[in-house]
């Protein structure tokens, strides 16, 4: 076998996530309308976890504020409940995801983007980010923390969750650490809360300063 043949090999062999996020990606590209009611069935959290841990530390008035993998504009809800004076924009990898997002109208500027890659928001711009079910297995891992916190001002503040099971697997931990070390962020909040209240799966959530 060429080691062509053999990376093609490879590529076939089904991961054990795969089915996972195969099925994320069918939800999220042709089924996007479902979303809401499918996580509402499973006593979805992260929204709500992210805002309240964001709006208990933000003192910014009219702060604005983007939402790193916004999806259906869940968390835009959740913010605007305790923030009603932000501006908030947000962005997605997900056109479709994108036009449930638009429908709340609760986003000035809405954009498809790669948190994994630069991102089209001006450096050093935004009082504050805000993710919820973003870094996890299947989506993007420690590699999305440093395009979001570049849009960020210096002194602004960075509220996400990171699910348990990709918090050690993706080791989420050792790559924050290594912000911290690198003078980049601090980390100013880290609780343990549960997401997915009807399955018991649970998350870190963060808020981190950025320097
Ligand atoms: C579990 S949903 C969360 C959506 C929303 N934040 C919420 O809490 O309801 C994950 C979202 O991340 C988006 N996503 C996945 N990978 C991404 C990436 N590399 N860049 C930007 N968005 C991404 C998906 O399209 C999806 O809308």
């Amino acid at each position: 076998m060429t080691s062509s043949q053999a990376q093609t090999a490879q590529a076939r062999k089904a991961k054990p996530f795969d089915a996972v996020v195969q099925a994320f990606a069918l939800l999220y590209n042709r089924l996007p309308g479902s979303y809401n009611g499918l996580v509402g069935a499973l006593d979805y959290r992260a929204p709500d976890l992210v805002a309240e841990a964001l709006a208990a530390e933000l003192t910014v008035d009219k702060p604005h504020i983007l939402d790193a993998g916004c999806g259906t504009g869940l968390t835009a809800k959740a913010v605007m409940k305790r923030l009603p004076d932000a501006h908030l924009d947000g962005f997605d990898l997900s056109v479709k995801m994108l036009r449930e997002a638009e429908k709340t109208q609760l986003y000035g500027t809405l954009k498809s983007a790669d948190a994994t890659q630069r991102l089209p928001f001006r450096n050093d711009s935004f009082d504050a980010a805000v993710s919820s079910g973003l870094y996890t297995l299947g989506h993007v891992g420690p590699e999305a923390l440093l395009p979001v916190l570049a849009v960020i001002k210096p002194g602004g503040l960075f509220a996400l969750n990171i699910y348990d099971a990709a918090w050690e697997k993706l080791r989420f931990e050792e790559a924050i650490d290594h912000l911290v070390a690198d003078s980049l962020v601090t980390v100013r909040t880290l609780t343990k809360a549960t997401h997915f209240g009807r399955i018991g799966q649970t998350c870190r959530v963060l808020v981190l300063d950025k320097h």
